[in-house]
């Protein structure tokens, strides 16, 4: 089984980037899914059922999310209709949505689960490491023969830890939220791919996908400042897992770096 999951979206210039970047992955690397995270897809604050209805008719099979998961309000009655958007799942308990969902295609069945991050982060969210064996479990008794974790969190050394806490247990683990692309990709002991962070899909000419001048402004003067959305250097990272489907342990993982060429 081959999948691709692709690193947070970052507005207009990040949906472009990832309905240019798709259907150039899918020739080279022949995935069976694509996991991609929505949470910055609305002008950098969110996702809209329009966005993520576009995020997946470009070919995500799953929508993540992370700490900007409620940032616009219409999404919330969305998750209701649309389990492959997914949030993490450590939200508290009665929170809209689901942090995991399981999809099927080309014969195989990948699980795919949300977790936040505790360390230098915002939501006081339950703690993963607790969560993750049982989400993990759920999906397994679903029928998922690989599953993949996208783990939004700020710190390297949390993300790390929790690479270890699911080596043997997921298929991949990778960070999201930093928007900056780690090159530690590696197989861990027990067989979990993992790479800290899978970077960002958007204008890379930025300061993590934001507009240069109005974020230095704000490091400048220490004034409130609205960060706007970067439009040059489209690039698509994240990363590339093959796995074998009767074990669940990863045989391959290779990071992703697709520029785009400006329209
Ligand atoms: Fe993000
Ligand atoms: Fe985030």
């Amino acid at each position: 089984m081959k999948f691709i999951f692709l690193g947070d979206v970052v507005g207009e210039p990040g949906r472009d980037t990832v309905r240019a970047a798709i259907p150039l992955l899918r020739e080279q690397y022949a995935p069976d899914f694509f996991v991609v995270n929505g949470e910055n897809a609305a002008g950098g604050n969110g996702i809209t059922p329009k966005l993520a209805i576009e995020l997946m008719r470009a070919g995500a099979d799953v929508v993540t999310l992370g700490d900007h998961a409620w940032d616009q309000r219409e999404i919330l009655p969305y998750f209701a209709t649309e389990p492959r958007l997914v949030r993490p799942a450590n939200f508290p308990p009665g929170s809209p949505g689901g942090g995991s969902v399981m999809v099927s295609g080309n014969g195989h069945k990948l699980g795919v689960l949300n977790l936040l991050g505790r360390t230098f982060m915002g939501p006081q969210v339950d703690n993963p490491f607790l969560l993750v064996e049982a989400e993990i479990a759920k999906l397994k008794q679903e029928g998922a023969e690989c599953v993949l974790i996208d783990f939004h969190a700020e710190a390297t050394s949390e993300k790390i830890a929790f690479g270890r806490a699911a080596d043997g247990l997921a298929t991949l683990v990778v960070g999201t939220h930093t928007h900056v692309q780690t090159a530690d990709e590696r197989i861990l002991p027990g067989g979990t791919a993992y790479l800290t962070d899978a970077g960002f899909c958007g204008p890379h000419e930025s300061v993590i996908g934001r507009d240069i001048p109005s974020v230095l402004q704000k490091y400048r003067t220490l004034l409130p400042n609205k960060f706007y959305i970067a439009k040059e250097g489209l690039q698509a990272d994240g990363v590339f897992v093959e796995a074998d489907p009767a074990t669940g342990k990863a045989l391959r993982v290779e990071r992703i770096q697709l520029k785009i060429d400006a329209a």
